[in-house]
């Protein structure tokens, strides 16, 4: 067993995902753009429509349950992704989950606001607290656990994303899967192209490809923020991450930032061009949060020629396709 792997596994961690994510080739999107295109299917992980988070949750409740916690407290947008894994996963473990959730785009589009995630989230049994903005959202969770505390509660906070250090390491482990199938597929991928939010996803894979794959360029493309404030927050994580891991992250965090505007969980043409021609080539659904505006990314990336290496590039699928019906017809 090596090092990383040795070390994942001295963490306490729940079975969320059970067996690697498939990595397919997309053979008519690849001929379509010229170039090999891989995907990795984190968005067919198991539970509740799957999704990255639950990789995060597999160490975040593993470290819930043993600090005896009865409740999930978190915190996001109305369509949130993450909130709807972690109700799903509190469900699972009967645990209670209290949800605090912003509509950061004002819309009152009856679908933004009751489809989608928000269904599911309600599906769930999630407790939803509305508020008008996640502006200090560290502080506004903090709140939420002081008074279920007073309840006699004992709840847990997982982050927005379940993005800290023990939550990214989830993608640590996802960057050993690639590495594994890629070796035992015999591709030498040139890139790998991710969604960066939160970070975790990111952050968590940046740690373990350096050390599996250290030839491959990794590519966050933003969805909220430009570099200068996304940049820090991904090197943060990162180097919390490889500290967890008792290993050394040099690699420089590439960003994109071209592709998010106009802002956070707004649609553009860009991303929904690339939702449509994944669904229309390959029969796989993206997201317009999110994998959209990350394909979008790729696909100029390859035709302006931006990628440092030629060769193979790989898309890891964060999941989202449940807010395709909260964004229909439009937000
Ligand atoms: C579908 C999807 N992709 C990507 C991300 C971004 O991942 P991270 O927050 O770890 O950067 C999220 C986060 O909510 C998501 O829901």
């Amino acid at each position: 067993m090596s090092h990383l792997t040795g070390k994942i596994n001295s963490f306490p961690r729940v079975e969320l995902v059970n067996v690697a994510t498939p990595l397919e080739y997309l053979a008519r999107f690849s001929a379509h753009l010229g170039r090999d295109v891989y995907i990795k299917r984190d968005d067919v992980t198991p539970l509740a429509m799957g999704g990255n988070k639950l990789r995060k949750l597999e160490f975040l409740v593993a470290d819930a349950k043993l600090k005896g916690a009865n409740v999930l407290v978190t915190a996001g947008a109305i369509q949130s992704n993450h909130v709807r894994q972690t109700a799903a996963v509190a469900a699972k473990y009967g645990m209670r989950c209290v949800a605090i959730l912003e509509n950061p785009i004002n819309t009152e589009s009856e679908n933004y606001l009751h489809n989608g995630n928000s269904y599911l989230i309600d599906l769930f049994g999630c407790e939803v607290e509305l508020v008008d903005e996640l502006n200090a959202p560290d502080e506004q969770l903090d709140a939420v656990r002081l008074r279920l505390e007073q309840q006699g509660l004992i709840p847990y906070v997982v982050p927005i994303g379940g993005s800290n250090a023990l939550g990214s390491l989830g993608y640590v482990v996802c960057a050993t899967e690639i590495a594994a199938q890629a070796e035992a597929m015999g591709i030498d991928f040139a890139a790998v192209v991710v969604p960066s939010g939160s970070a975790g996803t990111h952050a968590g894979l940046a740690v373990g490809l350096e050390q599996l794959m250290p030839e491959c360029e990794l590519v966050g493309v933003t969805v909220s923020r430009v570099v200068d404030t996304q940049a820090p927050k991904v090197i943060k994580l990162q180097q919390e991450v490889a500290a967890l891991l008792d290993v050394s992250a040099d690699a420089k965090i590439s960003l994109w930032d071209e592709y998010f505007l106009p802002m956070y969980g707004m649609p553009n043409e860009q991303g929904m061009a690339a939702v449509k021609l994944l669904a229309r080539l390959e029969g796989i659904t993206l997201d317009p949060v999110y994998t959209g505006k990350a394909m979008a990314g790729l696909i100029d990336g390859i035709k302006t020629d931006k990628f440092g290496k030629q060769g193979p590039l790989l898309f890891v699928h964060t999941g989202g396709s449940p807010a395709l019906f909260a964004y229909y017809p439009s937000v």
